[in-house]
Formats: structure tokens, sequence, C-alpha cells
């Protein structure tokens, strides 16, 4: 298994409060891996260091084989467009049309002409699931699933190979949400891209996640399959994975797993 994203020893300080201290993970090509971790446990810290907005006090993060601590503003730059994001919050840019968010980028960072543009523009948002017309409206004029449709047409139009998700579901209905699952499958079938999302969707979690890390007491306290996750006796994953509602919302999915599900 080739990782494309390796971090070793990771120790990030806000002050006196240790956020972590020694967390390692690797993610592997083309799977959909998922952070899982109590509110405040750092995972969007942890995906801020992945895509170089916030660095690390200490340890080592390789990203499509590169050392993040030890690149240049060049190679920097040019690794930045490896990638594409959706932030949990701060979706869209409201002053622009979705059209135009799409386009920032693409403006940004290539010589495309216009018409150029234009053309990417419409086949991301065709991509994404969005009607023609939606390119024309505001993000005011959108739905919370369509916006984050259109937050993910923005990621994917530099056609990076990582995509970055924090929190993508929450804050949708539950059809919505499932159907943005279903969406992120077709893309990473599609495009061949590796995903990474931070969330606390056990539905996501059972039915589209390949490989997780679970984040507490400042360390990955398990890392792998379901399989290999459920087999943790950490507080955490127990309270998450081995609690009533889950055993019986999910009892098709854990059994046989060694969950005591009736
Ligand atoms: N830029 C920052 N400066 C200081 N503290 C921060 C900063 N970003 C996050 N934190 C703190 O780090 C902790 C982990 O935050 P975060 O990674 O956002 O948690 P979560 O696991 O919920 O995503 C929180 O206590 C948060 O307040
Ligand atoms: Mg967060």
């Amino acid at each position: 298994m080739k990782a494309v994203i390796e971090a070793s020893g990771i120790v990030t300080r806000f002050g006196e409060r240790t956020i972590h201290d020694g967390v390692s993970l690797q993610v592997h090509e083309n799977e959909i891996f998922a952070i899982l971790g109590e509110s405040g446990a750092g995972k969007s810290v942890l995906m801020k260091e992945m895509i170089m907005l916030l660095r690390p006090n200490a340890g080592k993060i390789v990203v499509l084989g590169r050392d993040l601590s030890a690149i240049s503003f060049q190679e920097a730059q040019h690794l930045r467009r490896e990638w594409g994001v959706l932030f949990q919050f701060g979706a869209l840019f409201s002053s622009l049309t979705i059209a135009e968010n799409i386009e920032v980028q693409l403006k940004e960072y290539t010589r495309l002409s216009k018409r150029m543009r234009d053309k990417l523009v419409r086949s991301k948002i065709a991509l994404v699931g969005l009607d023609a017309h939606v390119g024309a409206l505001y993000p005011s004029e959108l739905s919370g699933g369509m916006i984050k449709r259109a937050a993910l047409a923005r990621a994917l139009a530099m056609e990076p190979k990582l995509l970055f998700l924090d929190e993508p579901t929450s804050g949708l209905d539950p059809v919505g949400a499932r159907n943005f699952d279903k969406l992120i499958v077709e893309l990473r079938q599609m495009l061949g891209i590796t995903v990474v999302m931070i969330t606390h969707d056990l539905d996501s979690i059972f039915n589209i996640v390949d490989r997780m890390a679970v984040l507490a007491d400042k360390h990955v306290v398990a890392q792998g399959t379901l399989d290999e996750v459920l087999a943790s006796t950490h507080p955490f994953v127990e309270a998450f994975f081995k609690n009533e509602y889950t055993k019986e919302k999910f009892a098709d999915k854990l059994k046989g797993r060694g969950v005591d599900v009736q």
C-alpha cells in the first residue's frame, strides 16, 4: 500500500495547551480515510497541518512524497494545487455566483482562457450533480445540500489528487447526507482521488470509510479498518461504537465483529 500522507510524531501546542502529543497516521492511496474523535480533540488542527495552514511544533508530515517541513516556497505552491479542501464552515464567497466561486482558483493558478475556464466550471457543476443553471445563482439562493455540492465542485476545480473534507455531512438532513456520501464514493472511483474526512457520522463511517484514525488523549488511540478500530477498548471507541443506539441501528454491520449485539 502506497501512503499518500504520512504523519509521524506530531506535537502541537497552543500556548501552554498541548493538542497533539505524538500523533502518527498513514493514509493510503485511493482510500476514504476518516479522522474521528471528540469535539476539541484536534481533528481540524491536524487537517490544517496536512494542508500547510498550520505548522506542528514537532514531528513530520509527508504528503505525496514531500516532507512539509522541508520544502521550498515553490514546491509548497505546487503542492497546494494537488489538494482540494471543503472546510466545515466558510464554504463559499457570498458575493460571487456559484460559477465564479468555482472559477476562483482556475483564475489564480492557471492561464486558461475564459472560454476554457467556463467549460471546466460547467463540467464541475455537472460532476457534483448540480443543474447547469445553478452556476448563475448566488450561495444565498441554494439549500444547505446544494452549497456543500457547490463547495465540493470548487474543491475539485484544480483536479486534485487529494480531497480533504471537514465534517461534510454535518448540517445536512439524513437524505442529503447519504446522497453526499454516495457522491464521495463515485468521485473517488471516477477520479481516482484519495479522500481524508473528519466525521462524526456513523452512517458514513459504516458505509463509505475504508480506514480511520481515532484521536483521543492527544494521540491516535486506534487506527485501521472498522474491525481493527473495534478491537480497541479505549473509552472513546467504546462510547462511540459500542453504545446501545449504535448496536441497535448498525447491528448488521457490527455482527461478527466482536461487538456484543443482539
Ligand atoms: N489557531 C488556534 N489557536 C489556538 N487554539 C486553537 C487554534 N485552533 C484550534 N485551537 C484549539 O485546539 C483544540 C482542537 O481544535 P480542533 O482541531 O478545531 O478540534 P476538533 O477535533 O473539534 O476539530 C481546541 O481546543 C481549539 O480551541
Ligand atoms: Mg473540527
